[in-house]
């Protein structure tokens, strides 16, 4: 157990929120895995507050999930606030604040990686939240909107004179979308500089390079977006045998079918793909795996890929 003041991670190396594939059933996977911190999608705090169906069903989490942590946007603090008092309820151990999120429809009606243009507002969400609830907050954010912005320290200060128990920083601009490099300088800076804890995100692909962005920045702990997908096996270094990636693609679709019913089948594609992405004959089984609409054709295709190797 990692203690950040009032946060308490199972292992340094945490899950990043990545839309429309961390998962209750993805997450379970990541901390069988030794991840230490998991986390869901983005949620919209105005879905929260209206109790919208869709919205509610993506604050779900099981016990085994733990740490666990519930991720919000929203632009309105008393929105925000009042949407962190119905998470409260549900006993996440950590509500983030999502203050990156670069998508167009996001930005565009003000919320996620919009707020960093505006330090004052971003203070005021926060403390809102904070006064709020006594659960830790903390907020994900990037480094400014673009190269001729990179505002951090004065959105960190915001953060700080909020009162948020600790910082996640993924290391580009908005502008830079998810292209160009993850700027593991400025995590540093930031981390040197800030007066909580701070988690870097950016660019990890492999075991190897989460300890080295710990080692260069610092930082007590980092997070794991795009190279966690697929590869569960990053947050603890090993090696998996091909039989093993089977085995744990056929879990994972188990999952997914408890979760989701029949919708699960084609949820799972886009994560099969993924693990079996470098196995000999991965390209054939993918064009199979796409058209499958039943358990019985993925464990098929799964077995002759097995038999195949
Ligand atoms: C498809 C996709 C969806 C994402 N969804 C979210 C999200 O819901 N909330 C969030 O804070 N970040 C989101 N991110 C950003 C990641 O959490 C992470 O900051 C970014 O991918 C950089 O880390 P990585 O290089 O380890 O992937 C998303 C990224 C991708 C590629």
């Amino acid at each position: 157990m990692i203690e950040l003041g009032r946060i308490k991670l199972a292992g340094p190396l945490v899950l990043a929120p990545i839309a429309g594939f961390t998962d209750s059933p993805f997450r379970k996977i990541c901390v069988s895995h030794g991840c230490g911190l998991t986390m869901t999608e983005l949620i919209s705090a105005e879905g929260i507050v209206r109790k919208n169906k869709k919205t509610m069903d993506l604050l779900k989490f099981t016990e085994e999930e733990r740490p666990f942590a519930i991720q919000i946007f929203g632009r309105k603090p008393e929105t925000v606030a009042a949407a962190a008092e119905v998470v409260e309820a549900l006993s996440p151990d950590l509500i983030d604040i999502n203050m990156g999120c670069p998508a167009r429809k996001v930005v565009g009606s003000g919320n996620g990686a919009s707020l960093l243009r505006d330090p004052q507002l971003v203070n005021r969400i926060a403390e809102a939240v904070v006064k709020k609830t006594k659960l830790p907050v903390s907020a994900k954010i990037r480094i400014g909107w673009d190269e001729a912005s990179l505002n951090y320290l004065d959105v960190v200060k915001a953060l700080e004179d909020a009162g948020v128990s600790m910082i996640i920083v993924h290391g580009r601009t908005r502008a830079q979308q998810y292209s160009g490099r993850a700027d593991w300088n400025i995590i540093k800076e930031i981390r040197e500089k800030s007066s909580v804890p701070v988690i870097g995100n950016g660019d990890i692909d492999s075991y190897e390079s989460a300890y080295r962005m710990m080692e260069f920045s610092g930082c007590p702990a980092v997070m794991i977006g795009r190279g966690a997908i697929g590869n569960p096996w990053i947050f603890s270094g090993r090696t998996p045998e091909s039989r093993e990636i089977i085995e744990t693609v056929k879990l994972h679709l188990d999952l997914m079918l408890d979760e989701y019913g029949n919708r699960g089948i084609h949820m799972m594609r886009k994560h099969i793909v993924r693990y079996i992405h470098g196995t000999k004959n991965a390209a054939k089984a993918r064009s199979s795996i796409v058209k499958a609409v039943s358990r019985e054709e993925i464990i098929t295709i799964l077995d002759e890929l097995e038999e195949s190797e």
